[in-house]
């Protein structure tokens, strides 16, 4: 029988914790970097990104080993997208996970470089990981630097800056959230799949699963920023229209923000059906997503 979500997602986010510890407590590395990379991945962030890409990786494989590395790389790119996100060239933003950011708490030039070390440190991880094989490791780092590059979420974080202050149609902003969060998210799914041995065909229905995930998750996020309480998502409300960035509610209303979300959650649904994963862990993620508070 399977746990309840909030045990499942509480019981990944420790597995990934310990996993950090492990990895970082042999790390050698000067000890400010260190300090200014752990200070936000140990910050408090909820690893939805890791427990997504295990709960792709269960509905199909039994080897939990295979994943340790996947998911803290992929932990480690969204930390870094979110220490640069917050700078002040980019969102200006001086909360994140309830802390000060990483560039208030160093400074700006440790953050960046922090930033750099975690991109960077993902990919040595994969490449050296001694339970995936050769095959697997060159899937899992093409993929991720697809998705995390300038194809990826790099993309998505230029267009959302060259998209603030103007106007911008629904098709523009789908295709501004796809990049920026459905990409790492497109690639927790696909990945915790592959290695799982998931079928091409499966894959093909997974990748549109995630593609609607994304657009979910950045909704509610969206929406948070201007619903949200500051001491529950532990970062600041009011952040996208203080930069006057396009987002759901600005284009479509709070109201019309939600029924788009409802949308998106039903065809996410329909194409996890078609995947054969709809009694998986990521059906319920899927309506935690677009109902989270935090
Ligand atoms: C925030 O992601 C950035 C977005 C892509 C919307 P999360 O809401 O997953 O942030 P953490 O990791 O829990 O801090
Ligand atoms: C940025 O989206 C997502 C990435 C870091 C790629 P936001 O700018 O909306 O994320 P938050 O709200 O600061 O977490
Ligand atoms: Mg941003
Ligand atoms: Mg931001
Ligand atoms: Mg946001």
């Amino acid at each position: 029988m399977q746990a309840t979500l909030d045990s499942f997602v509480e019981e990944n986010k420790l597995f990934v914790q310990e996993e950090f510890n492990k990895v970082f407590n042999q790390l050698d590395i000067p000890a400010s970097l260190k300090e200014s990379m752990l200070y936000s991945l140990e910050a408090g962030g909820k690893m939805l990104r890791p427990t997504l890409l295990i709960a792709s990786y269960d509905a199909y494989g039994n080897d939990r080993k295979k994943v340790i590395a996947p998911a803290l790389a992929l932990e480690m790119i969204h930390t870094y997208s979110l220490i640069h996100d917050d700078l002040p060239a980019m969102d200006d933003d001086d909360i994140r996970r309830g802390k000060p950011t990483n560039h208030i708490a160093f400074n700006e030039a440790t953050a960046i470089l922090a930033g750099d070390g975690l991109l960077t440190y993902s990919f040595e991880l994969l490449a050296t990981d001694p339970h995936l094989t050769d095959k697997q490791k060159v899937f899992l780092i093409s993929e991720l630097s697809r998705s995390s590059g300038p194809k990826g979420m790099v993309a998505g974080q230029l267009l959302d800056m060259e998209a603030e202050n103007r106007e911008i149609t629904l098709e523009e902003l789908e295709r501004i959230h796809v990049l920026k969060t459905g990409e790492l998210i497109k690639f927790a799914i696909r990945s915790g799949a592959y290695i799982g041995n998931a079928t091409e065909k499966q894959l093909e229905h997974l990748d549109e699963f995630a593609y609607y995930l994304g657009l979910i998750f950045q909704v509610q996020d969206d929406i948070l920023d201007v619903t949200g309480n500051q001491d529950v998502i532990g970062k600041p409300v009011g952040s996208d229209i203080d930069n006057q960035k396009s987002t759901y509610p600005k284009l479509l209303g709070n109201k019309g923000a939600a029924q788009q979300k409802e949308k998106y959650v039903k065809l996410a649904k329909k194409s996890l059906y078609q995947a054969n994963a709809d009694n998986s862990y990521l059906m319920k993620l899927t309506d935690y997503f677009s109902t989270r508070n935090h």
